[in-house]
């Protein structure tokens, strides 16, 4: 079969790779018929998260139909239509049965690295480094899907592909990032980063009742789509430092009440003192995360307010302001999205017509065309904001 192979730092290639097979009895063998480039696939691309190996298979953003199932799997049938979760799980451990999906204690095949890492394992991923259990990804004519019988959510075939495909990470990850703010009617809430994730975000604090969002980021036809559902927006190009004052001046003097961070590792900045301390660990290699918006979320959030973190990162973060977490009495919230939390109540909502996620596509395409597409994603070329790939 055909697949996207990862062979290292900005080097995507489509491949004729082994067909996956049936290996456990709960595995399912999904034919993908839709799938998309995540933010998250670019932090493998540019080389920020380690121990991917080369000829790994990416993508953890897909949907298809069932063509094959394990003997003890109950739940799917072959010919069933599956978005499937980017995170992978047991159902049956106990932080599954607490609804944390996304740590699932049974699914990373590399226990001991992870939990070298982090102290414990995480939930295996598709299509995500071997830290997070090293399986083969969606973006692919097919998928092997282990643990078949939890996460995939059915879906109807009402509904098209492009409106129900982000059910499986970036549409859940907004939504969660806004949940984790405790959104209050009178909350004013500043979303930092107008792609896919962050436009969710927007959304999602909005649909949750939030008086106001204020959205930053500096790629104009990003910003015009965050505007468009609603958004007060900041363009930071070549102000970054000033955000924080401008913020206040925006919200009366008090900051934001809530802030997300919908950048991470990889955030943009020149100017200001902590980028230049990061630009000089990274060429000393200790550390590649750049968390400037993280610091700057911090900063500007109002006392007692929410700092609410889906954006990614990899390792050891550097001059974050702790101080001033700990002294105005932030709540910090962030994780890998707990997926099946949220799936079927916002396929609901897509089937009531409250939201139709499709609106971040600017690009279809086939998988043959998913290298060059990966470059254009990450530079912001040809007004892309999201990607929508056809096996
Ligand atoms: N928690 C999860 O489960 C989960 C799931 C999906 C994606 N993510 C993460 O969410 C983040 C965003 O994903 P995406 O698909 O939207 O990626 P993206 O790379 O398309 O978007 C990031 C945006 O941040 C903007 N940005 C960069 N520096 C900034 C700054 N200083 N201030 C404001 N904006 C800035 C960029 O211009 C860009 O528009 C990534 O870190 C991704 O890994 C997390
Ligand atoms: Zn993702
Ligand atoms: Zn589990």
């Amino acid at each position: 079969m055909k697949a996207l192979c990862w062979h290292g730092k900005g080097d995507v290639r489509c491949e004729e790779v082994p067909d996956p097979r049936i290996e456990q009895p709960r595995d399912a063998i999904i034919k993908v018929t839709s799938c998309a480039i995540c933010g998250s696939d670019l932090h493998l691309y540019d080389g920020y998260i380690p121990f991917m190996e080369s000829g790994d298979v990416l993508g953890h953003e897909f949907m298809g139909e069932v063509v094959e199932v394990g003997s003890e799997n109950k739940k799917l049938k072959v010919g069933d239509r599956v978005v499937v979760p980017f995170t992978i799980c047991c159902g049956e451990c106990v932080q599954c049965r607490r609804g944390n999906w996304s740590v699932c204690e049974k699914t990373n095949r590399n226990y001991d690295m992870a939990t070298k890492m982090f102290g414990y394992p995480t939930a295996g991923l598709f299509g995500y480094s071997h830290l997070t259990g090293g399986y083969w990804g969606g973006q692919a004519e097919y998928v092997r899907v282990p643990y078949a019988d939890v996460a995939p959510v059915k879906v109807p075939n009402g509904l098209t592909d492009e409106q129900v495909l982000f059910l499986g990470d970036i549409f859940p990850t907004g939504w969660m990032a806004a949940v984790n703010c405790e959104i209050e009617p009178t909350d004013i809430v500043a979303v930092w980063g107008c792609g896919p994730v962050g436009l969710f975000c927007i959304k999602s604090a909005l649909m949750l009742g939030a008086q106001r969002v204020i959205a930053i980021d500096r790629v104009p036809e990003r910003l015009a789509m965050a505007q468009a559902l609603g958004a007060d927006i900041i363009n930071f190009d070549g102000i970054e430092e000033t955000i924080p004052e401008q913020l206040k001046d925006m919200t009366g003097g008090h900051g934001p009440d809530k802030c997300i961070d919908a950048v991470g590792a990889e955030s943009h900045a020149t100017a200001s003192f902590d980028a230049m301390i990061d630009k000089a660990k990274a060429a000393m290699m200790l550390g590649t995360d750049r968390p400037h918006v993280l610091r700057t979320a911090i900063m500007a959030c109002r006392p007692a307010g929410i700092v609410s973190v889906p954006g990614v990162y990899g390792g050891f973060l550097d001059k974050i302001p702790f101080g001033a977490a700990m002294n105005k009495g932030l709540t910090i919230r962030t994780g890998q999205t707990h997926v099946n939390r949220y799936a079927e109540d916002l396929l609901k909502r897509i089937e009531e017509g409250q939201i139709d996620p499709s609106f971040v596509i600017t690009h279809r395409a086939p998988l043959e065309d998913g290298p060059a597409l990966y470059k254009t994603f990450r530079d912001k070329e040809d007004g892309c904001v999201k990607v929508v790939l056809k096996p």
